[in-house]
């Protein structure tokens, strides 16, 4: 499917998402910073195109997740919105913008969906109930996300695998209830057990959208430069990663190219040349007879 077939299909929204719950077809969301990365995720029809805070990891050369901020996160949604993508543009809430007070958490909502997400996603379970609320009061569709939450880094004590023991599961379940009844139309869940994964996703009436959680979600999500290849050549990628390309090698091998056709004198070509009429080249003495004006 190409994007521009893509645009004369019905838009996806938040209740189309929900509504695909126990569907049987799995829903797809692949992440986004900018204009082209978002026209091919949606060429790809993936339903949601999720202009994460992990832009702070694996586009701003940050070591977590937690240096975005609101305007941040609305110039990246912004860029992937003006695509006029199909897909559901997710903008993702960063650190400090959902934890301070009710305006804070309304207005910061409200600027993503200004810069054009369809909705918001935030990080936390239960204790997320009142924000959640808040923005749902503004008619905003709010995704939840529990399991590893990056926001929580610190508190973790690292990026970890979560709900390992019993007492963890189930507090990752009851959490996942309770962002279902506080009106969360999806769940991402992030880094736990396949079991956890199986729990939650029959105790809950919303799709999970799993990243690094098995299969047993209702969709899963991955992570735009992970899926293509992009990353420090030092850095551990996750197990639940499958890439599908080498872009940062074949880009490389690439601008190699360029530089050495530089160097030696292959670039630029006559064909990549804007010339000037001969007769005015000649006019002013630009050529020796030993080279032709349009060479
Ligand atoms: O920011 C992000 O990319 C995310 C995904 C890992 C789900 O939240």
């Amino acid at each position: 499917m190409t994007s521009s077939s893509n645009r004369c299909l019905t838009p996806v929204t938040a209740p189309a998402v929900a509504a695909r719950k126990g569907s049987g077809e799995p829903l797809v969301m692949i992440t986004a910073y900018d204009a082209p990365s978002a026209r091919v995720v949606d060429a790809s029809g993936a339903e949601m195109i999720l202009v994460g805070d992990s832009v702070a990891m694996v586009v701003l050369g940050y070591d977590d997740t937690l240096q975005v901020t609101v305007a941040d996160m609305c110039h990246h949604v912004a860029a992937v919105a003006r695509t006029r993508p199909r897909a559901l543009v997710v903008g993702d809430m960063p650190w400090l913008s959902y934890h301070v007070s009710r305006e804070d958490t309304v207005r910061n909502a409200a600027a993503l969906v200004r810069a054009g997400a369809g909705c918001v996603k935030l990080e936390g379970g239960a204790k997320r109930s009142e924000a959640i609320h808040a923005i749902l009061d503004l008619e905003i569709p709010v995704m939840g996300h529990i399991g590893l939450t990056p926001q929580s880094v610190h508190a973790l004590g690292g990026f970890r695998v979560q709900g390992k023991q019993l007492d963890a599961a189930r507090a990752i379940v009851d959490d996942a209830i309770a962002l279902a009844e506080a009106g969360c139309f999806a769940i991402v869940l992030e880094a736990v057990p396949d079991g956890v994964a199986r729990m939650v996703t029959d105790s809950v009436p919303v799709p999970t959208i799993g990243i690094g959680a098995g299969r047993h979600c209702d969709g899963q999500v991955l992570v735009w430069h992970d899926l293509l290849g992009f990353g420090a050549p030092d850095r551990k990628q996750p197990k639940f990663v499958r890439r599908y390309a080498e872009l940062e090698l074949d880009a490389t091998k690439a601008v190699e190219r360029f530089v050495a056709d530089v160097r030696e004198g292959r670039f630029p070509s006559s064909a990549e040349t804007y010339h000037m009429a001969d007769q005015m080249a000649e006019g002013l003495g630009l050529y020796g007879a030993s080279e032709p004006a349009n060479a």
